[in-house]
């Protein structure tokens, strides 16, 4: 892309890559998914997540279009078919059953001559308002952002809105023919992200999108999915963070505390960079909308650093985080892009470099007398927990001393449950992914000097491939009764800290040598009681 954010985004452009752009010219897909491959010297396949979704190969970023229609999960994504690095965007696909296990299918939209297949949503048409399927047989509608080449009637890097719609169930695609079905005048080169969703209340559909530079997320409304028109600007008054992009907005409905009567709506707005871990994040909003205008019930002023904002997650790794369309019980499941701008050019994995964290559902708890999104992974990941052989230790106390868990409790993809008390300690936590010797391992503590939750990742395994690749990340976090309740999702390339059911959640790559297995727990300075060890290998 153009972004100065991005340099690497034109280095990487081989000569090859726009070689392939040239030749391809469909967007529709053709091509089986790709099965087996040669491994390559330089593969990484000790950090192919065994719990999250990743291409067999190639590169891919931003989640697309997820819907979940006629029991399966579909996950399309940011991807390029030609190559391990971003370029000759295209919209790769991926299904599930349960949201944890995911079967890669063939590429859904393509790059062709005259344009890219930037991020957008899918929704059912059930009704057949767009009139692109019958009654009987309704289409899946996508709207995506055409990113146009030379050629293509419209200046070169143009972002604009189109339409493709499939008649088998998300299987194939084809382009509606008077694309752009939605385009700024004069034209934008930052207008991107569509994010579609039926609004209830006034019955019809409702499109939130960026002018990414500008920090805006505009509001349309249409009755066909074809016809859209200008509802609203959602922007903050005094912008804290310009030079930033704001991406991949979702706009939806939730019942504060469980109480339906209560509802508010949250704005996801996707900020790169600034975000509370450096670089690329995912920051909310909650308020009000009225079927036109999103009102924000309080915006942090423009001195304000991220700590004032909210966050979806307080990790590095957690970008394009948006909502499935259609989910079951009107569920608000999300899936984000496990990576960040600032480093993931360099992620050092191959043939793929990408990796979608673990889907979550959302809810929303007045917490300190502000409502706050809490997020916990999907209940189909946490059924499998339940499933899987476990191990349990009910209380171990440390004084100033690391201890190793019992050898069943090791492990390189792992659900890990505990309660710390911090006690006197001045620092208490777990390590995972830890070596034999203990010189290096991921670790997850709670600081009780800064009152705050800490993953250090500084000596994670591979730490070198860039200099943004940030080490350490701490959440202001006070123990409620003394104690801090932590789920730790632990995998081959990552970690997910969920803090006391979803009050916080801190996502992070890291690189670690496989052998590297240990699960540790330490007191520093003082003495911690760790209570009610869970230690689970889902698959
Ligand atoms: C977010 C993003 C989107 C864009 C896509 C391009 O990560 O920059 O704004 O549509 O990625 O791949």
């Amino acid at each position: 892309m153009h972004d100065p954010q991005r340099p690497m985004f034109f280095r990487s452009r081989t000569l090859s890559s726009w070689l392939f752009t040239a030749l391809a010219t469909t967007v529709t897909a053709c091509v089986p998914p790709s099965t087996s491959f040669a491994a390559s010297a330089t593969d990484t396949p000790q950090w192919r997540s065994t719990l999250h979704y990743t291409p067999e190969r190639n590169w891919m970023n931003d989640p697309n279009g997820l819907v979940y229609y006629k029991g399966l999960y579909h996950l399309f994504y940011q991807y390029n078919p030609h190559g391990n690095f971003w370029g000759d965007m295209s919209w790769g696909h991926a299904t599930s059953r349960d949201l944890v296990h995911w079967e890669e299918q063939a590429v859904a939209m393509r790059a062709n001559r005259t344009e890219e297949v930037f991020s957008g949503s899918v929704v059912a048409d059930t009704r057949n308002t767009s009139g692109l399927g019958t009654a009987n047989a309704p289409p899946l509608v996508a709207l995506y952002t055409s990113v146009y080449k030379a050629g293509s009637g419209h200046e070169p890097g143009v972002q604009a809105q189109s339409l493709a719609y499939s008649t088998d169930d998300g299987k194939t695609w084809q382009q509606y023919v008077h694309n752009p079905v939605l385009t700024l005048n004069p034209e934008s080169h930052h207008f991107r992200d569509p994010k579609v969703s039926w609004y209830a209340s006034g019955g019809y559909w409702l499109m939130t999108a960026v002018v990414a530079d500008a920090h805006v997320v505009k509001l349309y409304r249409s009755d066909n999915l074809v016809d859209w028109t200008f509802l609203s600007d959602f922007t903050l008054p005094d912008v804290p963070h310009r030079g930033a992009l704001w991406e991949m907005p979702d706009l939806f409905a939730l019942a504060l505390d469980g109480d339906p009567t209560r509802q508010k709506w949250v704005m996801i707005v996707n900020v790169n960079p600034w975000s509370i871990a450096g670089g690329s994040g995912a920051m909310y909003f909650v308020g009000q909308f009225d079927g036109t205008r999103f009102v924000p019930d309080d915006v942090a002023s423009a001195s304000s650093d991220p700590a004032q904002y909210q966050w979806l997650d307080h990790g590095a790794d957690y970008y394009a985080a948006g909502t499935f369309s259609n989910a079951p019980a009107g569920k608000a499941l999300t899936i984000g892009w496990m990576s960040n701008w600032d480093y993931a050019s360099h992620v050092p994995t191959s043939p793929w470099r990408g990796a979608m964290a673990l889907p979550r559902e959302l809810s929303l708890k007045t917490i300190d007398g502000k409502p706050q999104l809490m997020s916990t992974p999907a209940q189909s990941y946490e059924s499998l927990v339940r499933r899987s052989a476990g191990r349990r230790i009910k209380a171990l106390e440390v004084s100033s001393a690391m201890r190793d868990l019992a050898p069943l409790m090791h492990g390189a993809v792992q659900n890990i449950e505990l309660t710390i008390r911090p006690g006197t300690a001045q620092r208490a936590g777990l390590i995972v992914r830890g070596s034999a010797t203990g010189d290096t391992g991921t670790r997850i503590y709670y600081d009780a000097r800064k009152q705050a939750l800490v993953v250090d990742r500084s000596r994670s395994g591979n730490i070198w491939f860039s200099d943004a690749f940030s080490k350490e990340h701490i959440v202001d976090l006070p123990l409620r009764d003394g104690k801090l309740h932590l789920q730790v999702v632990v995998d081959r390339n990552s970690v997910e800290v969920f803090a006391d059911h979803g009050r916080t959640a801190v996502t992070d790559l890291i690189f670690p040598s496989i052998d590297h297995d240990r699960t540790r727990v330490f007191a520093e300075d003082g003495d911690a009681m760790f209570s009610d060890i869970a230690v689970a290998n889902p698959r």
